[in-house]
């Protein structure tokens, strides 16, 4: 691998240049020497064969080419693994160039001259086996000088073993990424500006609590490994220009280079490996992951949220083995339209997601077009002394006798206040981390790193409750359907009749009112119910309170809870009812009979066609009154119409 190092170390080979013309004198790296029988002459290294005439006497030694110009191994750097690297320097004409190569590299002439040969080192393949013998050679002459100057090397962005915590290559050590695609990534982390000026460009965000959590979030994933924390996600979704994607870059700047231009940039167009590539970059910073509309296949999104809080990639064998399990902690910045929890069925990533829903810049129009259209172009100058600053305070702290236990009291404190306003249970899984990002954004405060505070944990409280009121809707609106199957099981077809015509035989008699329903299989030959959209509407309308089921929808879409169309995944999937194949919501026994509730268990055929529930009817279609106003904060009207605007 070659880095971009410019400084040789030590006592560098002359850098030439005084005049230009000529070529300037060669010195070694103070310490060193030509290790025995080689010598640097004029037009390169040559090693000295000595020769005997045909009686055994010593005869004018041969000198065999090794190099055609000075060539020097002028650091070692090892990471916390053992692997090593070498600085190998030489000279071009006028200045000495320095580069990075691996050990394998450095031992292997012909690699070495592949590797380097495009940029200047002054070998040939023909003499490749000779400068592996010199820089082996050069390495035991001056073991005890490269030895006593390992610079000690990092394979990650982050928290590394011995606590230090690298934000960028170089600072504080360097790093030799273990991926050829998290090059470009690690090379936008670098900073521009000054702290100052980074401030005065994220001023205007003090308005938007959005994309303050979005700022606090960047800085949270430092303090995760302290208070022994999985990695987990932030997502922020709603309609388009609302400023998703700046807020996400506001998160982004804290580190490195926003601009979509340029790596650190991330979005969900990656494949699988990629995004566990970039997350494996990081022990402590962010990951931003932009726009799940340009996902390659919604599962991915679904896969991704389900792997980033294992702390680890997917097991992979054959020619994948490089980038199996990869490790990582992290946080990851996500934002689309479509709320990222909308893509995945698993409860435990569900608890490991932090959705926010609001327009991150407001909806004041001008003004919040104005404010982040600044903010955006801001931060592409300034960027990356946050984070930095950010981590040496937090080192300084957890130097200080008892500093991280104070730092666990205070997450503590914050995570029972959170947990204490939480909803739910899923919310309440979530308190832990949700407590780490307001705990990071109270630091950066203290530590004048962010010119404003904390928000309040009963703003933070309002923040994430859209997404309880929609955890909470759906499992309400869940119970309407359980006693809708179990007052009506009569109107629901019995399984395969459902395609069936209403003219059909005694087996299918059309129950007074019509079918509601059919008893089906889904997609996966589970058995399930599926339900016309009509009469469910009725049902839920009927509630007290009443439940709209267009809002109701998503909740169920996002949960899982009711199977939608795999061409089409906004739309119901279809199924038989009646004889038509319509468009009806689709709901698995499984997850009818609930988790472990007893009553709302066994809701068989037997139960549903209970003479005695039969009674109950449902309201006359005509009785059907307009759909309320409601004051729940989800209104009424088209699907994500209300949470988006
Ligand atoms: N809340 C807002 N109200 C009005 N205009 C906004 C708002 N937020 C951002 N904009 C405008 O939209 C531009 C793009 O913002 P941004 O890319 O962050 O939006 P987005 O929500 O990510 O949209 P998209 O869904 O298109 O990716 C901004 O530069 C600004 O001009
Ligand atoms: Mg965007």
């Amino acid at each position: 691998m070659v880095s971009t190092t410019a400084d040789p170390g030590g006592s560098p080979p002359d850098e030439g240049g005084a005049q230009p013309a000529q070529r300037s004198t060669w010195s070694l790296p103070a310490g060193h020497t030509m290790p025995e029988n080689y010598k640097l002459l004029r037009d390169g290294i040559f090693q000295e064969v000595p020769r005997t005439d045909r009686q055994g006497n010593p005869v004018e030694a041969k000198f065999v080419r090794v190099s055609y110009g000075p060539l020097a191994v002028v650091r070692k750097y090892a990471s916390a693994d053992g692997e090593q690297w070498f600085d190998v320097a030489w000279h071009d004409g006028r200045r000495t160039v320095v580069r990075r190569v691996s050990g394998a590299t450095l031992r292997g002439g012909v690699k070495l001259v592949r590797e380097l040969g495009s940029i200047g080192i002054p070998l040939f393949e023909g003499n490749a086996g000779k400068a592996e013998q010199y820089l082996a050679a050069y390495l035991v002459t001056n073991a005890e000088v490269i030895e006593d100057n390992v610079v000690k090397l990092a394979r990650y962005l982050g928290w590394q073993s011995d606590g230090t915590f690298v934000s960028s290559d170089g600072a504080p050590c360097p790093v030799e990424v273990a991926h050829v695609e998290q090059e470009p990534i690690l090379s936008a982390y670098r900073p521009a500006g000054t702290l100052k000026q980074w401030q005065a460009s994220i001023a205007p965000v003090e308005r938007y609590p959005t994309v303050r959590i979005a700022l606090a979030a960047a800085f949270a994933p430092a303090l995760f490994a302290p208070l022994r924390l999985r990695s987990c996600a932030v997502d922020i979704s709603g309609r388009s220009t609302r400023g998703k994607s700046t807020a996400a870059a506001v998160g982004l700047s804290v580190w490195a280079n926003p601009s979509e231009e340029f790596q650190a940039w991330g979005t969900w167009k990656s494949g699988m490996i990629g995004i566990e590539k970039r997350l494996n970059l990081m022990r402590g910073l962010p990951v931003v992951l932009d726009e799940t509309r340009v996902v390659k296949h919604a599962d991915l999104v679904d896969q991704v949220l389900y792997q980033v809080p294992m702390d680890h990639g997917t097991a992979r064998g054959g020619n994948y083995t490089s980038a199996s399990m990869l490790p990582w902690n992290t946080l990851v910045l996500s934002t689309g339209e479509q709320p990222a929890l909308s893509f995945t069925s698993h409860e435990g990533a569900a608890a490991r997601v932090i959705s926010l829903r609001r327009p991150p810049f407001g909806r004041e129009g001008e003004r919040s077009a104005a404010d982040a259209e600044g903010v955006r172009l801001a931060i592409l100058t300034t960027y990356g002394t946050a984070g930095p600053a950010f981590a040496a305070r937090l080192i300084e702290m957890l130097a200080e006798q008892d500093g991280l236990e104070q730092l666990r009291k205070r997450h503590d404190v914050l995570a029972d206040e959170h947990s204490g306003a939480a909803g739910n249970d899923v919310a309440r899984r979530r308190s832990r981390h949700v407590a780490a990002i307001h705990l990071a954004t109270q630091l950066a405060h203290e530590w004048g790193i962010v010119p404003f505070g904390a928000l309040e944990t009963a703003d933070w409280t309002e923040l994430l409750s859209e997404e309880e009121a929609r955890e909470d809707r759906g499992a309400m609106a869940l119970e309407v359907v359980r006693a809708l199957i179990a007052s009506q099981g009569h109107r629901v077809q019995p399984l395969s009749t459902g395609k069936i015509g209403a003219a059909a035989g005694a087996l299918t008699m059309t129950p007074p009112g019509g079918w509601i329903g059919a008893h089906v299989e889904d997609r996966n030959g589970q058995p399930a119910v599926a339900l016309l959209p009509g009469d469910l509407d009725r049902a839920l309308s009927a509630n007290r309170p009443p439940i709209v089921l267009d809002a109701v929808k998503e909740a169920w879409t996002e949960a899982g809870t009711i199977a939608m169309d795999p061409k089409r995944p906004k739309s119901l999937d279809r199924a038989y009812i009646s004889g038509k194949r319509v468009r009806a919501f689709i709901f698995t026994s499984a997850t009818l009979d609930g988790p472990d509730d007893e009553e709302q268990s066994g809701q068989s055929d037997q139960d549903a066609t209970d003479p005695r529930t039969q009674q109950e009817a449902l309201p006359a279609p005509s009785a059907h009154p307009e759909q309320p106003a409601l004051d729940n904060g989800w209104g009424s009207g088209t699907i994500g119409e209300d949470v988006n605007s």
